[in-house]
């Protein structure tokens, strides 16, 4: 979509005043004067999430100690949270665990997925891919003696042959913001013989998402970024129901067992999705994501996804009226339903753009090698607080206040 005219900052305020998601900006912590748009790396604090965790930590550890798992559904927190995070991304609640980290949660499905094509050794991905998908891909080619091709998606298709286990995409590239086309990379996997592992770290809470309506077969994605889990909050998984008896995580721990509280020496997986499990879960961090997961209860998906391409439509229009001769190139496609819910551009100077607008309380990332990265929240971001960043981003470029040697200084964590 594209603004028919450049709306100024009274028409902006107006688009906020019949935006129907506008008061769940109030149900987030967000400090004063800043403008974030990084939550699509971490989310945002939900109010209620200090609250919870300090009942978790007081009551339900404190007071009622081992006798939790049971009273307050400790064991069933990793069911009972993909069962909430299902509806996001188009699963059954029998599909869906909360587990591990993403890296993790990739290892065992690629490793399930190779280990149940036997005469199949590739795993098949794109160049540019998040670099832990890729790492991992490594990593579990390397357990089992199998391989990694990358190959821009244009040909990745084409390249699909019987030698493809499974193939490995991230749904809304990291950087670039692209979306795939689930539906139609998974149905010509499928015409080959392969498996699709969908990557949705960067959709789940943003776009549409509808597994089980594009046949998919397996994916993952973060809790910490649209799904406001906070830092390093357990990920998710998804397995298909009808490959949930065929597939084995290669993590075979005591959580994934038929009967763990047997104590039986020999391994049994659960006869569900259940098996992915594998070790205690990490109780305080489930309770912490099962709060962001639930403020996704009160509002209508399809309004979240409009406000999306709402909110990065204005941030492109406004980028090009207001710093189109300052050098940035957008990365991301102009199409917003082309796109996820961040759009970056690439500058040579964007690592101290970057720096210079986070210290003028504009907070975006920058990605190696040279794009600046923005993300649009619909829960909490306004269209009064893109007007902000593009105004703010406007001066930084005008009066070269960027041009400072404390930007160019790199963090660990950028
Ligand atoms: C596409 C994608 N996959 C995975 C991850 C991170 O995985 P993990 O939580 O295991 O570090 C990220 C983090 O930004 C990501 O963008």
């Amino acid at each position: 979509m594209r603004f028919q005219t450049l709306p100024d900052l009274a028409a902006v305020r107006a688009l906020d005043s019949a935006d129907p998601l506008a008061t769940m900006r109030d149900r987030f912590s967000l400090p004063e004067g800043i403008v974030y748009l990084d939550g699509n790396s971490l989310g945002a604090l939900p109010r209620t999430t200090a609250e919870r965790i300090a009942d978790v930590v007081t009551n339900e550890w404190g007071r009622d100690l081992i006798g939790s798992w049971n009273s307050a559904d400790w064991i069933g927190a990793a069911r009972r949270v993909g069962a909430r995070i299902a509806p996001l991304i188009g699963a059954m609640a029998s599909e869906v665990l909360v587990a591990d980290s993403t890296s993790v949660n990739l290892y065992k499905l690629l490793i399930a997925a190779l280990k149940a094509s036997p005469d199949r050794d590739t795993i098949l991905s794109e160049p540019g891919n998040f670099p832990t998908d890729l790492y991992v891909a490594d990593g579990a080619a390397w357990s089992v003696g199998a391989k990694v091709r990358t190959l821009p998606v244009d040909g990745l298709i084409a390249a699909i042959d019987d030698g493809v286990a499974v193939v490995m995409l991230t749904h809304v590239h990291y950087k670039t913001g692209a979306m795939l086309d689930m539906a139609a990379i998974t149905a010509a996997a499928h015409a080959k013989g392969a498996l699709v592992l969908w990557d949705l770290s960067h959709s789940v809470g943003a776009v549409p998402v509808d597994l089980d309506g594009c046949n998919a077969d397996l994916a993952v994605g973060c809790g910490y970024k649209y799904l406001n889990g906070g830092p390093g909050a357990p990920a998710f998984l998804y397995v298909a129901e009808r490959h949930q008896a065929r597939l084995r995580s290669p993590l075979s721990g005591w959580m994934g067992h038929a009967t763990p509280f047997a104590f039986e020496d020999g391994y049994a997986p659960a006869g569900d999705i259940g098996r992915f499990l594998c070790g205690t879960p990490p109780i305080i961090g489930l309770a912490a994501l099962e709060e962001g997961v639930k403020l996704f209860e009160e509002v209508s998906f399809e309004a979240l996804v409009a406000k999306s391409r709402s909110l990065s439509s204005l941030f492109v229009d406004l980028m090009e009226a207001r710093c189109g001769a300052d050098g940035f190139t957008l990365i991301s496609p102009r199409d917003a339903t082309a796109r996820g819910s961040h759009v970056s551009y690439a500058h040579p100077e964007a690592h101290a753009i970057c720096q210079a607008l986070i210290a003028r309380g504009v907070i975006g990332d920058f990605r190696a090698p040279d794009a600046l990265r923005l993300g649009f929240t619909p829960l909490y971001t306004s269209h009064e607080d893109i007007w902000r960043a593009v105004d703010i981003l406007a001066q930084v470029m005008r009066e070269r206040l960027w041009d400072d040697p404390r930007y160019r200084e790199r963090a660990a964590v950028t």
